[in-house]
């Protein structure tokens, strides 16, 4: 004789097991697309690549409780219109020189990294630079020597010389500027940008 209750048969825990893994498997899914639709670029949240050709700005939301960024009108880098094409590659220059050179070892990027420099993730907003007109010409000095451009606010460190080549350092200022674009959520917090005392 089986006295086994039916909420504790074998048989209803199996098809139990199985559908929450079938409903997982498939919920995994639909938020892997969801995700990628979010992190790529020239979706929701990353703009594409010409981004850098444009002004941008970071802003308080007040709906959303947080800062936002705000892309504005035409701010070409360096002067000259970039299309979808050449930027993706200047951006990329960047990136691999920033992996490259492990800049992560001292500065945070998107949130992975060390603190012992400035977090670099809305470094292009950093009021450091000055002014928005001063800034892509001090960015560029600054990377190629960077003892002698010191920029921290009574940081008594200082960032050794990276040795990058003219080219990889325009690639960084590309990749820092599309970058702090990307929506974060806010992060880093109270970050306070070039224009807001302007
Ligand atoms: C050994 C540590 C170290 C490494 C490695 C390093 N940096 Fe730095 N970096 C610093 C320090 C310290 C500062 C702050 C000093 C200053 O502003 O003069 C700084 C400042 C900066 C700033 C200015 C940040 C701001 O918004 O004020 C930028 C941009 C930057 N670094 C980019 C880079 C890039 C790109 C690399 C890799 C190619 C790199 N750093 C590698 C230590 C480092």
């Amino acid at each position: 004789m089986n006295n086994t209750p039916p909420w504790a048969t074998e048989a209803l825990w199996k098809k139990v097991a199985v559908w929450v893994t079938a409903l997982s498997f498939v919920l995994l899914v639909v938020l892997t697309f969801d995700s990628m639709a979010k992190t790529a670029a020239g979706g929701s949240r990353v703009p594409a690549y010409s981004v850098v050709n444009k002004q941008i700005d970071y802003r308080y939301d007040q709906a959303a409780q947080r800062y936002k960024p705000v892309i504005g009108g035409e701010q070409p880098l360096f002067g000259k219109a970039l299309d979808e094409a050449t930027a993706e590659q200047q951006v990329s220059l960047g990136k691999k020189t920033v992996q490259g050179k492990n800049c992560i070892n001292c500065h945070t990027i998107l949130g992975n990294g060390a603190y012992y420099a400035p977090d670099l993730t809305k470094s292009w907003l950093d009021p450091a630079w000055i002014s928005e007109t001063e800034r892509e010409k001090r960015m560029l000095a600054f990377l190629l020597d960077p003892e002698k451009n010191h920029v921290g606010y009574g940081s008594t460190r200082r960032m050794p010389n990276q040795h990058l080549t003219e080219a990889e350092a325009r690639g960084v200022i590309a990749f820092l500027k599309w970058m702090s674009s990307i929506d974060t959520n806010g992060f880093p917090h109270n970050f306070k940008t070039i224009t807001a005392e302007q």
